[in-house]
């Protein structure tokens, strides 16, 4: 199982963030006190979720507007139907980690 770490006060609220895990690209987002890590390419075409927008736990590909729910990986609306890979993560005050799960 592969992890990398990051600081919690780097991430912006509402501003998705790349990072590398293995050879993966991770698209992790703060809202509030909560953080998430999904997979950064869309699953419909290759689109980097990271560059996306952030609203009510959904992210939205800057491509062709498809959403996915940052908590479950779930696509939720066209042209994007199949769920993103979501990656484990867990917080020890400043310090994050995200693993693969
Ligand atoms: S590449 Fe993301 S919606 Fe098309």
């Amino acid at each position: 199982m592969s992890s990398v770490q990051l600081d919690f006060s780097s991430l912006e609220d509402g501003k998705p963030q790349k990072l590398s895990l293995g050879d993966k690209d991770v698209c992790v987002a703060r809202i509030g006190q909560e953080v998430f890590a999904v997979a950064d390419i869309c699953t419909h075409s290759d689109a980097s979720l990271s560059e996306g927008e952030i609203s009510n736990y959904k992210i939205e590909c800057w491509l062709h507007g498809a959403e996915f729910d940052l908590r479950t990986g779930e696509a939720l609306t066209p042209p994007a139907v199949e769920a993103l890979e979501t990656f484990a993560v867990n917080r020890d005050g400043d310090t994050v980690t995200i693993s693969s799960k």
